[in-house]
């Protein structure tokens, strides 16, 4: 039996899934579990102490991998058979992880996990390796994968198939490289606008969250309706489980407080939604939340996550955080201590990964069991997740033989189609003054930005490599500018090119003095409209911290020399994270929110500002305004008075939600089938929209719920539901969404869901409709 054969039947399933360009379903996700319990519970039964402890550990390919002298990688890869075989025969270590440093042709990952599959095929050890990736935006790891925009960016577009779209796309690539798990998605909320993996969060809100994060999650998984995940699909992991996000000081791995009601209404959510997606990993999040490390919370891992929502899956650390217990954390007196808490907590597998500490952490978790220290009863357990969850992954299976090779195609037309269409719906319109917008075909057009033309500032980190700051293994063929060249020159117009403003390679901070100089005035003052870039160096977790709450100054300086010289001026922003704008609020004419959009961005771009197609995006954040306020669309009513004791002192740049179009949107109606809303009630709210263009256009439709009376002070409102649609030319077209009771609980003081009645006030836009709650 070889590994080719199951890559060939894999080959085979993608490319049918390619050509039938999978439609999303509404499918049940539970797995069929009896049948792998006991086929675990088998397994287990056969399995010796040593090869337990070894399923918990979990290791970095860099220590199974042989480097230059200088420390680069060569290619092809070279494995170490002695240090494979010792983690996986003398250790018996269950899972590796990573890409080596750097992004690789898929064939080289191939022949990677063939040869970490080997032992297994060989039968040298009897419990297949399960080996994971962060496959964050695309499979960004693999040269040649389609990259979509960044999760900030799809949550932008509010669209539910998109992101179950961008699920499978990633799915179809990984596995194609070999790769059975994602570390994704992030299921964390982007409610502090300096953390550095904001761009990583499907936004704010844990109502759209949910939505999106379920959806990609049934992407990656596909159909678990039977007993296994389908050979172009992938483990998905939530993470990191929980609170992560909220770090008061908004540096990465950093204490969060955040309130057992908050913890409930907000920050569990999307995390309980995609367990019920059928999720079948998690990770857990690095710091602590309320004082506690994650990694020890057995409330949260075991007695919610676990026991309370029924996860049947694995709980994997994140990286080196057994060890951090002790070293950072402080809250174990050793290593081995750390490894009891964590353990016993309900940790599953131990992202050690490096080389020695692995075989510490297995010779002490051996100690732990034998003293008595880690009960055995949960090392069972921890062993028989991870078990299921490869049984479930197909791991143990026999490769089929009848398949012929047939080559995958890295960005087929139709996983592009889909990038395209993702940047296309997030590209958010924040402000247009004397339209600006669109741009007239035969304008003079002056670009400005490193970011126009750097590809890494479009795809942010997690891109080819950790950072994403490495831009040599990008493709040469996709470049902004020609293309935008071509479209001016097509419509007798022009598109010249000044950086304007960069970065510094080494330190990542702006050059000084880069901005414009008197050479440059002419192609300034010839330009009728110039478009600026404004960009952030990209950047993820420690490396990405930042103290600059503002976008540089030099971006802002830019942008205002340009408007004092009585230039209209469009301001494109790629930034991860939501920066304040400073004077370009006031200094551009137009702002276009890009996020983090990826490889696909130039076709939709230009789409949008020539109006070839309209913006539909919208703001999956609430946009500050002051560097002294973090403020959130769902905030309580008493944030609402402001200094003078009058309201509003909720000020925010933008609010949550909020994205302009071309077109002109008017509510033509809306209602309510019933005064009173029953358990056991369905009753539907009606809105009818209509729009003035001359062709089709798309719109999202955000019902907002607010309540009040109720023995804990509510948020002003929140999000209840969204739908996404398109309504034929000059035409309107009716929303109907389903209320029921479960819609409308609330946490009490300790972090409990609860009920009440009382009134709700629903807004559709302009549109307030009230509805009296009778639970
Ligand atoms: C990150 C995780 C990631 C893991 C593996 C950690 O440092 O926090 O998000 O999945 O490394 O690369
Ligand atoms: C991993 C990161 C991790 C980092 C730690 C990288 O290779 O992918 O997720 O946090 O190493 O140094």
């Amino acid at each position: 039996m070889s590994i080719h054969q199951s890559e060939r039947s894999l080959f085979v399933f993608c490319l049918l899934l390619l050509l039938f360009c999978v439609k999303p379903s509404k499918m049940p996700a539970q797995m069929n579990w009896t049948e792998i319990d006991v086929q675990a519970e088998a397994i287990l039964k056969t399995m010796s102490l040593k090869q337990k402890v070894g399923q918990t550990c979990q290791i970095t390919v860099e220590g199974i991998l042989r480097f230059n002298p200088d420390g680069t990688l060569p290619l092809p890869l070279q494995v170490n058979g002695e240090e494979l075989s010792e983690a996986v025969q003398t250790y018996k270590v269950g899972s590796i992880l990573n890409a080596p440093g750097r992004a690789l042709p898929r064939t080289e990952w191939l022949k990677l996990i063939q040869a970490i599959h080997a032992p297994y095929v060989k039968k040298e050890i009897d419990i297949p390796i399960l080996y994971g990736v962060d496959a964050i935006h695309g499979a960004n790891y693999v040269l040649g994968a389609t990259l979509f925009p960044q999760e900030i960016g799809l949550a932008a577009t509010f669209n539910v198939d998109l992101a179950r779209q961008f699920g499978e796309v990633t799915a179809v690539e990984t596995r194609s490289s070999g790769v059975p798990w994602n570390f994704s998605p992030v299921l964390d909320l982007g409610r502090q606008p300096l953390w550095s993996r904001f761009f990583e969060t499907l936004g704010e809100d844990p109502k759209l969250a949910s939505v999106l994060g379920a959806s990609i999650v049934k992407g990656y998984q596909g159909d678990l309706n039977q007993s296994k995940l389908g050979p172009d699909r992938v483990l998905a992991c939530m993470k990191h489980f929980v609170g992560y996000s909220a770090s008061a000081s908004g540096r990465d791995r950093t204490p969060a407080i955040v309130s057992p009601r908050d913890l409930t209404e907000l920050y569990l959510v999307p995390f309980k939604s995609a367990v019920e997606a059928g999720a079948l990993t998690v990770m857990i999040n690095s710091a602590s939340l309320n004082g506690m490390p994650g990694h020890i919370n057995s409330h949260l891992i075991t007695d919610v996550l676990k026991n309370k929502w029924g996860f049947k899956g694995f709980a994997v650390t994140d990286w080196e955080d057994i060890l951090f217990l002790d070293r950072v954390h402080q809250v174990a007196a050793s290593h081995k201590d750390a490894i009891a808490m964590a353990i016993n907590a309900g940790i599953d597998l131990s992202m050690v990964p490096l080389n020695p500490q692995y075989k510490e952490y297995c010779r002490l978790l051996e100690e732990l069991v034998l003293e008595g220290g880690v009960p055995m009863a949960r090392l069972d357990d921890a062993v028989k997740r991870i078990l299921r969850v490869k049984l479930a992954a197909g791991l143990f299976d026999v490769p089929s033989k009848k398949n012929k090779t047939v080559p995958i195609t890295l960005q087929s037309e139709s996983a592009v189609l889909a990038a395209k269409q993702a940047v296309s719906e997030s590209l958010t319109l924040l402000k247009n003054e004397h339209s600006v917008l669109p741009l007239k075909p035969n304008s003079s057009i002056l670009v400005l930005g490193q970011a126009a033309a750097d590809r890494r500032f479009w795809n942010g980190a997690w891109t080819h490599t950790w950072q994403g700051r490495d831009s040599s293994y990008f493709s040469t063929d996709i470049s902004l500018l020609k293309e935008w060249q071509q479209r001016a020159q097509t419509q007798q117009g022009k598109v010249d090119y000044l950086v304007g403003s960069s970065w510094s390679e080494s330190t990542g901070i702006p050059n000084e003095g880069a901005g414009l100089t008197p050479q440059n005035q002419k192609s300034i003052e010839s330009a009728d409209v110039c478009v600026v870039f404004v960009s952030e160096w990209p950047g993820t977790e420690k490396p990405g911290d930042e103290e600059n709450p503002f976008v540089t100054q030099n971006q802002m300086d830019l942008v205002h020399e340009l408007k004092a010289a009585g230039k209209r001026v469009v301001v494109v922003l790629m930034l991860g994270r939501p920066k304040l704008l400073g004077s370009i609020l006031d200094d551009a004419d137009a702002i276009v929110h890009a996020y983090l959009p990826g490889e696909h961005f130039t076709q939709p771009f230009l789409d949008k500002i020539y109006g070839s197609a309209d913006f539909s995006g919208r703001l999956p954040f609430t946009y500050p305004r002051y560097p002294g306020r973090w403020e959130h669309y769902d905030h309580a009513n008493s944030e609402t008075i402001a200094k003078d004791n009058s309201g509003n002192g909720y000020n925010p740049l933008f609010d949550f939600g909020f994205g302009l179009s071309y077109a002109t949107w008017s509510v033509d109606a809306s209602s309510i089938s019933a005064d009173t809303l029953r358990s056991a009630d369905t009753v539907w709210l009606e809105v009818r929209l209509r729009h003035n263009a001359d062709r089709p256009c798309q719109v999202t439709v955000p019902v907002f719920g607010s309540r009040r009376n109720l023995p804990i002070a509510q948020r002003g409102k929140y999000l209840i539901d969204f739908q996404k649609k398109w309504v034929p030319q000059g035409n309107s077209a009716l929303f109907r969404f389903p209320l029921s009771v479960s819609q409308f609980e609330f946490s009490d003081y300790n972090g409990n869901w609860t009920q009440a009645r009382g009134p709700i006030r629903l807004d559709v836009f302009n549109s307030t409709l009230n509805v009296y709650l009778e639970p």
